[in-house]
């Protein structure tokens, strides 16, 4: 059951899509104090109670004990200190002595202090009471996720093809270099289906041009790369470069299409371009411009999108330059001397520093407009819808005009709601250790917010990757739904021919191709029916206190529990199995080496170029030949797995991989094991 609350006067957001009517009273769960000084939700929990969700906050798979903050920023993260990262996921379901679920339907800052200041208190506060809280109860926390899911409407579906392995980097330039990322992959045995392309590609860094000094005949080059079964993938930045006779700023300025500062005036912003404008994307009229202007480039055979610095990011404006000026000032003037004897707190350096740190910061949203409704709304108090209407301008367009066909979309910033309409990926992650672990963890929380295709620059964005990071991050993203290896400029060649022994690679890689059948079956299928691909132990094995607490292992899919080498120099890991499951290895030389494992904490032994996987008992994993693209795939003959000792069946889903033609009969096949009865 889900209940609605009304505050005040909600903006719209477009999360929920189902026709909920408002309650009267007080919620079923916890207490609420709204006035003009905001909104304070509260609640009691029990010992024993955990928290879920938030999609991809920092911290764990239980949330409790930390504070997150939903308010989109640009933000290079590293593990446990930042409070909000990309995307705001106001979703969360607190299970154990009591099972129910929350989402504060609200555009602006939340705070969510889950047990932070007081242990047993969960405290969600809002600088303005104007929201729906929709409070959900249900039997388990996969209840209340379905019931939340069918309110927030169905999942985002990408195309099959943008479910096998992808190579990124920003700094590739020219055909040549893209040509020879395409040609190193298959010289080296290693599957592709694509290859991103960031801001280089563009011309002058303008949305929607390609650069033609550098690409002469573009469509002709997307269809060379397809023609050879990789996808080209542009990036379109939030911002638009301020140049006349660009004709997405013309046009924006002539209609009116922009956000305003407080005169009125289209506001001025820098991003890569240099000067900027922000398209107001909460305008509908605006969306549908600016959606359109994607199919320029499908126009030219694109057919996958990523959108990204779309928080907005703001590098600065006139006002935090002009602030940050002042300071510098101040410092330069000073002599070497009276500068030194300063105290730490007060020294004017360091004010220089965070004054440098706040000239790409938040105060930055609270300096210009949006319309809504013909009225001026200050960008602060909607901020986190940005990138979720950016994303939603594109697929809405996307839509409109191939209404039978799917493409590739995902976004960097989001929020709920946004689901429908792409997927995400996880931003700036840095090739650190503790980076796969976090990519793991927030991959549930994604889920039950509806963001089923999702995935973090594998090998990691930020710094210099190593070989065995590489590998052992490639060991998860074989599992997870966008499998991208991205890395940023001025870091090490990060492409997986750059290492030594890239047959081990190869190996990996295939593996991802093994699994694929399997894993598009099951997003597909959970999309369908609001349900998770990921899940933490604790929403199978509720009552075993260990798989409650396990952080680092996750359920996919109806049937497999997966467990990735997490760190540096480790032979293997150490796995608790909360049932008796079947130990999967994928052996570098093709072969499978099974294991019946009884339940209880195991050492395994997983070497780099291994890929282990757990398959429950009684239920199937099917596996295709390896393949060196999605359409080589051999979908038809296909092995299967299982420790099964009574028939066990396994509902598979099977398309052409872009239509939308989902309640097809055809598509769906039982596949069945008898049982050996051991
Ligand atoms: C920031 C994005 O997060 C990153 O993936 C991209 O490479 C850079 N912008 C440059 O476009």
């Amino acid at each position: 059951m889900i209940q609605k609350y009304r505050f005040g006067t909600p903006f719209y957001t477009g999360a929920v899509v189902q026709d909920i009517p408002c309650e009267t009273g007080a919620p079923v769960f916890g207490t609420v104090e709204a006035d003009e000084n905001g909104f304070q939700y509260s609640i009691t929990m029990g010992d024993k109670d955990a928290v879920y969700g938030l999609g991809e906050a920092m911290r764990g798979i239980n949330k409790r004990g930390g504070v997150y903050e939903s308010y989109n920023l640009d933000h290079r993260f590293t593990v446990e200190d930042v409070l909000s990262l990309y995307g705001a996921h106001n979703f969360l379901v607190v299970d154990g002595e009591q099972t129910f679920g929350l989402f504060f339907d609200f555009p602006g800052k939340l705070r969510f202090d889950v047990g932070f200041t007081n242990p047993d208190e969960i405290l969600v506060s809002a600088p303005e009471a104007n929201l729906d809280l929709y409070v959900i109860s249900g039997d388990t926390p996969r209840d209340i996720v379905r019931t939340f899911r069918k309110a927030i409407g169905q999942s985002y579906i990408p195309p099959k093809w943008a479910m096998g392995f992808a190579q990124s980097r920003w700094g590739y330039e020219v055909p040549e270099d893209f040509r020879q990322v395409a040609d190193q992959y298959r010289e080296n045995g290693i599957p592709l289906d694509a290859i991103y392309m960031d801001i280089d590609y563009m011309d002058a860094y303008k949305d929607f041009t390609v650069d033609p000094a550098k690409f002469p005949d573009f469509p002709g080059f997307v269809q060379e790369m397809q023609a050879r079964n990789v996808h080209l993938v542009p990036i379109i930045d939030a911002a638009v470069k301020i140049e006349d006779g660009y004709p997405v700023c013309d046009e924006g300025l002539e209609k009116g299409y922009f956000c305003t500062g407080k005169d009125g005036e289209p506001f001025q912003t820098a991003a890569w371009p240099g000067p900027t404008y922000l398209p107001d994307v909460l305008q509908p009229d605006v969306r549908t411009w600016f959606g359109n202007w994607y199919l320029s480039l499908t126009e030219q055979g694109i057919d996958g999108f990523w959108n990204d610095m779309n928080e907005p990011a703001v590098f600065y404006t006139k006002e935090s330059m002009e602030r940050f000026r002042s300071e510098m000032q101040e410092f330069l003037a000073k002599d070497f001397q009276d500068e030194g004897e300063q105290s730490r707190g007060d020294s004017q350096w360091f004010r220089v520093q965070w004054a440098a740190h706040k000239v790409s910061g938040p105060d930055n949203y609270t300096q210009f407009y949006h319309k809504i409704d013909g009225k001026p709304v200050l960008h602060d108090r909607v901020h986190n819808l940005y990138g979720a209407f950016m994303t939603r301008a594109a697929g809405e367009a996307l839509e409109r005009r191939y209404p039978d066909t799917r493409k590739l979309l995902f976004s960097r910033s989001s929020f709920i709601g946004m689901h429908r309409y792409g997927g995400v990926w996880t931003g700036d992650n840095s090739s650190i250790w503790p980076h796969i672990l976090l990519n793991l963890q927030q991959l549930p929380g994604l889920n039950m917010c509806g963001f089923l295709y999702a995935g973090a620059d594998l090998g990691g964005f930020g710094g210099d990757t190593s070989r065995d990071l590489l590998l052992r991050w490639l060991a998860l993203g074989v599992f997870t739904p966008l499998m991208r290896n991205h890395a940023a400029k001025n870091t090490r060649m990060q492409e997986c021919y750059q290492f030594d022994h890239p047959e081990d690679f190869a190996h990996v890689i295939g593996v991802r191709y093994r699994l694929l059948p399997y894993l598009y079956s099951e997003l597909v299928q959970a999309a369908l029916n609001g349900d998770l691909l990921f899940r933490p132990l604790a929403f199978d094995y509720p009552d075993d206190p260990i798989a409650r607490e396990t952080a680092d292992q996750l359920m996919l899919g109806d049937g497999l529990m997966i467990a990735p080498v997490l760190t540096q120099n480790a032979s293997g890991r150490m796995v608790y199995l909360p049932e008796p499951m079947l130990l999967v290895k994928f052996m570098p030389d093709g072969s499978l080496e099974q294991t019946r494992m009884d339940a209880g904490i195991h050492y395994i032994s997983v070497a780099l170029n291994e890929v282990p996987v757990f398959i429950r008992r009684e239920h199937i994993l099917p596996l295709a030949k390896p393949a060196m693209s999605v359409p080589e795939l051999d979908e038809e003959h296909l092995e299967l797995l299982g420790w099964v000792t009574r028939e066990a069946t396994l509902t598979l889903y099977r398309d052409d991989g872009y239509s939308r033609d989902y309640s097809n009969p055809a598509h769906y096949t039982v596949l069945r094991m008898g049982g050996d009865l051991s």
